[in-house]
């Protein structure tokens, strides 16, 4: 159990997932491409010890132990995520701002962007053994980034729970990012690293495919995906299709972020 407060103005008023369905339908490549392999196979990842090496252009480089994490004040948090492949959950996600961490090592005046490193250990992780042909089906390690203002925005959250426990392993335990208006594939799980640098880090979704996932990545119905509309969403659980909102329906949070940017060019 991980107990924290309701933070009740930053949550949707929309019916959680069940939990049963949150944590059998993932995305976690590090355990295979299906949606149902990291329920099944991320019993191997190894939570403890781990820790949070944070450093780069920052004055104050600090690893955090996972249970210094555990030591800032938790809250819940209902969010909805919604996939760049269509589909939304709505989770009680546990944690605290990531700003809370950013502001103690001190970012220098070169620091733009905040770079996520997730652990890599092909024995630990089995999708990240190349197969037979030696194919990835991702390069090595999971790499996710924020620019420094969206990282430090009080939505971006810091997680370490859901639905009132520690995270499941094949929810991307012990710890991983939350951003609640951008596709999912930003939210980055089992964290070992976040480095903050002067330039656009290059995620391992742009690596993969530049032309279909944008380093911005924000939920936006206007701007489809190359190969499929992101106009509308399946709520895991729901049947009916429902319109998919401008920044996952946290425009009026986020929407000033981008003000004056082309959203199509920078996708
Ligand atoms: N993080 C890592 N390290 N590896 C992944 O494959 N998948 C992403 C994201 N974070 C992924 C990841 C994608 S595509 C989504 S939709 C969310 O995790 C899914 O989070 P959930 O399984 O907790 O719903």
């Amino acid at each position: 159990p991980l107990p924290a407060e309701r933070n009740g103005a930053l949550s949707t008023k929309d019916k959680p997932t069940k939990f049963e369905a949150a944590t059998t339908y993932n995305n976690f490549y590090e355990f295979g491409v299906n949606k149902e392999d990291p329920s099944r196979l991320a019993h191997t990842l190894r939570t403890r010890p781990w820790s949070v090496r944070v450093d780069g252009e920052v004055h104050k480089p600090r690893t955090y132990a996972i249970e210094d994490l555990l030591k800032f004040p938790l809250e819940e948090r209902i969010y909805s995520l919604r996939c760049v492949e269509g589909w939304s959950m709505i989770i009680p996600w546990i944690g605290f701002p990531l700003a809370s961490i950013l502001k103690q090592v001190e970012p220098t005046g070169k620091a733009k962007f905040v770079e996520f490193l997730t652990l890599h250990d092909p024995e630990q992780m089995p999708g990240q053994k190349p197969n037979f042909f030696g194919l990835s089906s991702l390069e090595w390690p999971y790499v996710e980034g924020l620019r420094l203002d969206e990282a430090l925005h009080p939505l971006t959250l810091l997680t370490l729970g859901m639905y009132g426990q520690v995270l499941p392993n094949q929810n991307g335990a012990p710890v991983r990012v939350v951003v609640p208006w951008k596709y999912g594939f930003k939210s980055a799980k089992s964290i070992v690293h976040m480095r903050l640098v002067a330039s656009q880090p290059r995620t391992a979704w742009e690596k993969a495919a530049p032309q279909e996932y944008g380093f911005y990545s924000n939920v936006n119905p206007q701007v489809d995906h190359p190969r499929w509309s992101q106009a509308t969403e399946r709520r895991i659980g729901e049947f009916l299709r429902r319109k998919t909102q401008m920044f996952n329906g946290y425009a009026d949070q986020v929407g000033s972020l981008y003000a004056g940017m082309d959203l199509r060019k920078y996708y």
